[in-house]
């Protein structure tokens, strides 16, 4: 079984929505993989994704109210094999965690699965409007797509 994880700042916009879309499209396509995300803070643990986040989800028929907020910990590094991150101010801080080499590999750039090599990051939409979240859904959107073609190729690591 693959272990994903999507990490962000607070775990109620970016990364729950990245990962409600992947856990969607493997349990569709009857994919063995496992989808999880987190937060480099803990501001907001325990709390379900931001209710702007959630309202978007639902109008793109890919609820995320049943996910809650976690901070991201240095056992995630053993539980997953690719940990995504949302931007590279979280890249850099999920990095500042790892202590080997094979922990390092596993940390990547998400949208560099989309736009390879260009070190994008996931705006954050947390002060913006509904457009910003929606423009958030459907950046994630075609990500995951990418990442799910991975998926089925074997490709993924
Ligand atoms: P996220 O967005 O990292 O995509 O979950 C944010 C959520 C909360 C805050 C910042 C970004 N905050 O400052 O509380």
């Amino acid at each position: 079984m693959t272990r994903i994880l999507m990490v962000c700042l607070g775990n109620i916009c970016r990364s729950p929505m990245a990962d409600g879309l992947l856990r969607r499209k493997v349990k569709e396509n009857k994919l063995d993989v496992f989808v999880d995300s987190a937060g480099t803070a803990n501001y907001h643990s325990g709390s379900k994704p931001d209710e702007r986040m959630c309202l978007t989800a639902k109008n793109n028929q890919t609820p995320i109210d049943d996910l809650k907020a976690r901070q991201f910990t240095t056992s995630d590094f053993d539980n997953f094999d690719v940990i995504y991150a949302m931007d590279s101010e979280n890249y850099k801080n999920i990095l500042k965690l790892s202590n080997t080499e094979e922990n390092k590999k596993k940390v990547k750039l998400f949208l560099n699965e989309l736009y390879p090599a260009e070190n994008q990051g996931v705006p954050d939409p947390y002060y913006g409007t509904l457009a910003d979240f929606q423009s958030v859904y459907d950046l994630l959107d075609k990500a995951t797509d990418v990442v799910l073609t991975k998926i089925k190729n074997g490709t993924i690591r």
